[in-house]
């Protein structure tokens, strides 16, 4: 699935990132050579680095939601 539509990043490729880049979204996003556009993706995108370092649950168990926004 597309986390970001401007740069074509899926979240296998943000998870991956994640464990090899450290940083907020634009950080890794500057990792795998792309800028945020539109910026839609980025509380998304922080989620999911947030989930694939271990630093946040990745759902909530009654709502399916994730557990924390940021
Ligand atoms: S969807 Fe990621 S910058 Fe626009």
């Amino acid at each position: 699935m597309f986390i970001c539509i401007c740069n074509a990043i899926r979240e296998c490729e943000l998870r991956a990132a994640a464990r090899e880049h450290a940083g907020d979204a634009d950080a890794v996003y500057e990792q795998l050579g792309k800028r945020p556009q539109c910026g839609s993706c980025l509380d998304e995108a922080t989620l999911i680095l947030l989930e694939a370092r271990g630093e946040v649950p990745e759902v909530a168990p009654t709502t399916g939601q994730p557990a924390l926004s940021v």
